[in-house]
């Protein structure tokens, strides 16, 4: 393990201790802030904060927000965000097109009220997230066509500015997002950057983060590298080409956006395979859509959810390389994959009046396993 990752390590037990110990003294079952416990779920569904349940690695969910972060006007939301997870990713409020939106303009108003948030509770930050395709706005976008020389700068002085400005509440990056196509080739379009520059500018992204912050550990994420595939083949080549370009890489994030028909046969020996190369890893935006007809998971589904997050849960916690296990938020009420009436949805281990689905103690009993 990198000495970074020792350091991380002893300062997550530091932390862990002082915050264990504050909940010792007032009592697990009253939330740190005094707040009563929420009232939408029953307490032998949560029994005391789900990070608490393990030491294997941080727990953490993405919050639902972009230019604001409505989400945490909710207090129920806000006291199952602050008791139960170490590390918290903001889900668009760090993206190109919220906090930068203009070539001369940076807007922090979402970042900075989270990063207030996570400081306030004791967590920290994925900060996610640099180099994508997505979310750019029409400025950015608009330099796609222009040469390498034209637009580094650009992508320099975002990095450099983002990245010291959350210096010590972000400690993992996802410096770079899906780079990577289904086929193993660079993934280009849309993304103006890595069409002017090609492969280079993703270890210059890499050497700007460290600048900005020698501390923070640094991801390249992607999807659909679960399984074994050419997707995972051609990112691996790549991390091992850049690390050897003296690109600072220390890790790889595994977004995780599952079905209930996903098969992780596959993922206790990739897991293993990428710590074997002296990586660290993430599960960086876990869901499992259900099958759903008039907003009803399909019979069976919700059972089969419960099944793929366990086992999802259960290859980080018993990976030595895994660091962190993020949900791609923890409730229905804000996710991405919504409740529509038919086909794919309600991907998370809560329903959107934040009672448990059976997902979220089948993750509790692995957790403790
Ligand atoms: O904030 C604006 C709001 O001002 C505007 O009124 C509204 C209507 O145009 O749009 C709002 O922005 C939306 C934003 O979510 C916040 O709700 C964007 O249009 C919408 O595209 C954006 O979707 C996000 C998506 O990434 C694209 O950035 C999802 O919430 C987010 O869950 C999803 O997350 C991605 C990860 O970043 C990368 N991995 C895949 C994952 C799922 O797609």
């Amino acid at each position: 393990m990198s000495d970074r990752a020792q350091r991380r390590r002893l300062a997550r037990r530091c932390v862990v201790t002082a915050v264990l110990a504050a909940l010792i003294a007032i009592g697990v079952g009253v939330m740190p802030s005094g707040d009563p416990r929420p009232a939408d779920t029953s307490a032998s569904e949560w029994p005391g904060p789900i990070r608490d349940q393990t030491d294997r690695m941080r727990l953490g969910t993405a919050v639902a927000g972009a230019e604001t972060n409505t989400s945490l006007q909710d207090p129920a939301y806000r006291t199952i965000l602050r008791t139960h997870f170490d590390t918290l990713t903001p889900e668009n409020q760090m993206k190109w097109s919220v906090i930068h939106p203009e070539p001369a303009r940076y807007d922090f108003t979402g970042a900075d009220e989270l990063a207030g948030f996570a400081r306030a509770n004791g967590q920290t930050l994925r900060g996610h997230t640099l180099l994508w395709y997505g979310s750019l706005p029409d400025w950015a976008a608009g330099l796609e066509g222009r040469s390498c020389q034209d637009v580094r700068g650009t992508l320099r002085d975002h990095i450099h500015t983002v990245v010291a400005r959350y210096r010590g509440v972000v400690t993992e990056w996802d410096v770079a997002n899906e780079v990577m196509n289904g086929d193993g080739r660079l993934r280009i379009g849309g993304n103006p950057f890595v069409a002017a520059c090609g492969e280079s500018i993703i270890r210059d992204a890499f050497m700007w983060a460290r600048e900005a912050d020698p501390d923070a550990a640094l991801y390249i994420n992607d999807f659909d590298i679960e399984v074994q595939g050419p997707k995972l083949a051609g990112l691996t080549a790549l991390v091992a080409r850049l690390r050897r370009q003296g690109a600072p890489i220390d890790g790889v994030g595994i977004q995780s956006h599952l079905t209930t028909a996903s098969d992780l046969s596959d993922l206790p020996r990739i897991l293993a395979d990428l710590g074997d190369q002296g990586l660290d890893v993430a599960i960086t935006e876990a869901d499992v859509r259900m099958r759903l007809a008039a907003r009803t998971p399909v019979p069976g589904e919700t059972d089969k959810q419960a099944t793929v997050f366990a086992e999802l849960v259960d290859a980080c916690r018993t990976a030595q390389a895994c660091r962190s296990f993020t949900f791609w938020g923890f409730t229905d009420r804000f996710s991405w994959t919504g409740t529509p009436a038919f086909g794919q949805g309600r991907a998370t281990p809560l329903n959107a009046d934040l009672t448990p689905k059976p997902a979220l103690a089948a993750i509790v009993r692995t957790l403790r396993s």
